[in-house]
């Protein structure tokens, strides 16, 4: 049988949406964002000479927010188009062209072209189809999951590679800094020069019900860090003081998630971020998230110096990133 995909619910949808995609009262984004308030997270302006002032930004919006926004980070804006142009020409491939990229059923890696990730306890779905793949480090790259069309997508997607580097090498950094560590300590604790950028392309077809919908449900990321570009249809939403609120899209900008990794090797002192977004009425909303990640077999646990006996006990285990990815998608304990 063939998976269902978004794209094709959504041309058939004109005004109304399939049960399954009609979120539960409390999870309807329609009635449980706080309207009219555009939430702003910190800004944090990588241009700014100050380092300390750099490290004390990141560390407090690593803290208060596990959420921020880099502006001025060098990464080319032409790279930046250049990867949203090839993303958006796949996803608007004819869908047998896309097929060819499927995630093979029973697959243990997420990679591929594909619907819905996690299994939802109600049964429910999410307004969206991805595509995963990883874009470095070139030894775990597998090609078969790149698209051949357009022709471009390999080399913009390498380009982009190349310039998150400088950015991922800097966040590491101030948040290293910013908990006391040695400004290299915190990449080390999270697979230092093995760690694998997985990026995933989220394509949210305009939807004839946003406020009944959801594109990706409330989580967390399993990753270290999140380095993510949006399109310019505004719909991620962040969790904050007991509220669902919309985050405001600045042309340019790096939105950056804490993920469960790093508030694991902080031992807590930096949380990771609950977010989720909705989708358009009219637009299509696209986002391009890359999950920097330990490798499979690597060991992550709160970090030796931030933890001591006395006050400051481990308050999470030390385990194998694979181990934690599983039970995460399975919605095991930890
Ligand atoms: C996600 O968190 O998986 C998606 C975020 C976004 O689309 O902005
Ligand atoms: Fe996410």
């Amino acid at each position: 049988m063939e998976a269902e995909r978004v794209h094709e619910i959504a041309i058939l949808s004109r005004k109304s949406i399939p049960e399954e995609y009609i979120r539960s009262k409390n999870e309807q984004p329609g009635t449980t964002t706080v309207q009219g308030k555009v939430l702003e997270v910190p800004t944090v302006d990588f241009s700014d000479p100050d380092e300390e002032k750099l490290v004390r930004q990141v560390m407090e919006a690593s803290r208060d927010w596990g959420m921020f926004q880099v502006v001025n980070h060098e990464i080319p804006s032409e790279v930046i188009r250049k990867l949203q142009a090839v993303g958006k020409h796949f996803f608007e491939l004819p869908r047998e062209e896309k097929e060819v990229y499927a995630r093979p059923p029973g697959s243990n890696s997420l990679e591929g072209y594909g619907t819905r990730l996690q299994k939802e306890v109600d049964g429910k779905k999410c307004w969206v189809d991805h595509l995963f793949h990883k874009i470095w480090p070139p030894s775990a790259i597998n090609f078969h999951f790149w698209p051949k069309n357009p022709p471009s997508y390999r080399e913009a997607n390498e380009e982009y590679a190349k310039h998150l580097h400088g950015v991922a090498d800097k966040l590491f950094k101030c948040m290293s800094i910013g908990l006391g560590l040695e400004g290299h300590e915190l990449k080390e604790a999270a697979g230092g020069d093995e760690l694998e950028y997985l990026l995933k392309i989220n394509y949210y077809p305009p939807c004839p019900r946003p406020d009944l919908a959801l594109g990706v449900v409330a989580h967390t990321d399993m990753s270290t860090i999140t380095i993510l570009v949006p399109n310019e249809v505004q719909g991620l939403q962040a969790f904050k003081d007991g509220h669902w609120c919309v985050v405001k899209y600045f042309p340019n900008a790096l939105v950056i998630h804490v993920g469960d990794q790093i508030e694991i090797i902080s031992n807590g002192r930096y949380k990771s971020v609950l977010h989720r977004t909705t989708v358009s009425k009219d637009e299509t909303r696209m986002s391009w998230p890359v999950f920097l990640e330990p490798p499979a077999d690597f060991f992550v646990g709160p970090h030796p110096k931030l933890v001591n006996d006395n006050e400051n006990p481990p308050k999470y285990k030390t385990k194998k990133y694979s181990d934690y990815a599983y039970c995460k998608l399975n919605k095991l304990p930890q």
